[in-house]
């Protein structure tokens, strides 16, 4: 048996991201529910949203924030050999997303799968992808976390129709002679599996929201430290800090306790929403595109959420 040669190292390529057209307000869901701007800001942090219309699916967003990551990392379709889709919102379980993106995106017979880690899904598929390209299995993966949630919430319900959003984020991860993705620090809490749950196909999403916040805001910063500790990165070097966006409060609450005090926060739940496995390349995307990160600074990702699952680790800007 032989193996193929190892990359040293492997990096984010590029990012990009899409988010649907229809901007939705905290004021627009008061006309329909009994919530208001004033509590959805101050207990989310959410200002307003981006919600998919009927006709356009997963798929499209993928596509479409996917396409745009693959055009700005200067490679061509036949360079990439493994698409992986980040997502918990399928419409259907059969066929998987990962391999009608890569056909829509004129990728040729790559490798194709959906990993399903929630909201740290994202993280996940990161990892899987820098290791396929370390060990010499893909040369260049493109790697999405896309989102509709819009489809599996009940807008009738206040305490998850105000949270829940949709979108997509891309990133391209190929091989690089110094490490420009650190090594993964993921687990998960199935004891607590019913905390989010969809109970079957025919319910909405549902969620025990203190549970989970006691969860996020007491559990999770040791693991941010950790993805920290094992790339040899201090949390003051961090100039970004990307965690999933699912409560403002428990973004500062972690960035707090974290201590990376030079680190810009991303706060891209105000206007994206709560995209779960989105949430993390989206935001990073767009910090990007308004230069709040330049190219070579150290951010670290942490995803979290259903499952209970997290995974979290320092990332290069490409
Ligand atoms: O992305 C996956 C991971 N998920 C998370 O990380 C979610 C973590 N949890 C949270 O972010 C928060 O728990 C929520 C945003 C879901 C809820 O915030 P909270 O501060 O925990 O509110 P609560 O559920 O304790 O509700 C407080 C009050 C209740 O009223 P009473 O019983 O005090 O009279 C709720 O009925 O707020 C009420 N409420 C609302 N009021 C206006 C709940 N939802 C709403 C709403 N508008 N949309």
């Amino acid at each position: 048996m032989r193996i193929p040669d190892v990359a040293p190292g492997a990096r984010v390529l590029a990012f990009g991201h899409y988010q649907p057209a229809t901007i939705v307000t905290n004021d627009d869901l008061a006309k329909t529910i009994d919530t208001n701007d004033e509590w959805i800001q101050s207990r989310v942090g959410i200002k307003e949203r981006r919600i998919a219309p009927d006709g356009e699916s997963l798929e499209d967003m993928s596509v479409q924030a996917g396409g745009k990551a693959l055009a700005a990392s200067g490679l061509s379709a036949g360079d990439i050999d493994l698409v992986i889709v980040a997502t918990c919102t399928l419409e259907t379980q059969i066929p998987n997303a990962a391999a009608i993106v890569a056909h829509r995106l004129g990728i040729r017979a790559p490798g194709a799968f959906d990993v399903n880690a929630a909201c740290a899904g994202f993280c996940y598929a990161l990892a899987t992808a820098s290791a396929a390209v370390r060990s010499g299995d893909a040369r260049h993966v493109l790697v999405i976390g896309a989102e509709k949630l819009s489809q599996w919430i009940d807008w009738t319900d206040r305490s998850t129709a105000v949270i829940f959003a949709d979108g997509a984020g891309a990133a391209v991860v190929g091989a690089s002679d110094t490490p420009g993705i650190g090594p993964v620090v993921w687990g998960s809490a199935g004891d607590r599996s019913d905390a989010i749950i969809i109970d079957d196909r025919d319910s909405f999403l549902r969620q025990e929201g203190q549970t989970v916040f006691r969860w996020a805001t007491t559990a999770l910063h040791p693991v941010a430290k950790e993805a920290c500790d094992r790339a040899g990165v201090d949390p003051s070097e961090l100039a970004a800090f990307v965690p999933h966006q699912a409560n403002l409060r428990i973004i500062e609450a972690i960035a707090r306790k974290l201590g990376a005090d030079n680190a810009v926060i991303a706060r891209d739940i105000v206007t994206a929403g709560n995209t779960s496995a989105a949430s993390i390349p989206l935001a990073l995307s767009r910090m990007l595109e308004r230069g709040e990160v330049r190219s070579g600074d150290l951010a670290l990702a942490l995803g979290f959420g259903a499952g209970l699952t997290y995974a979290g680790q320092v990332i290069e800007i490409p």
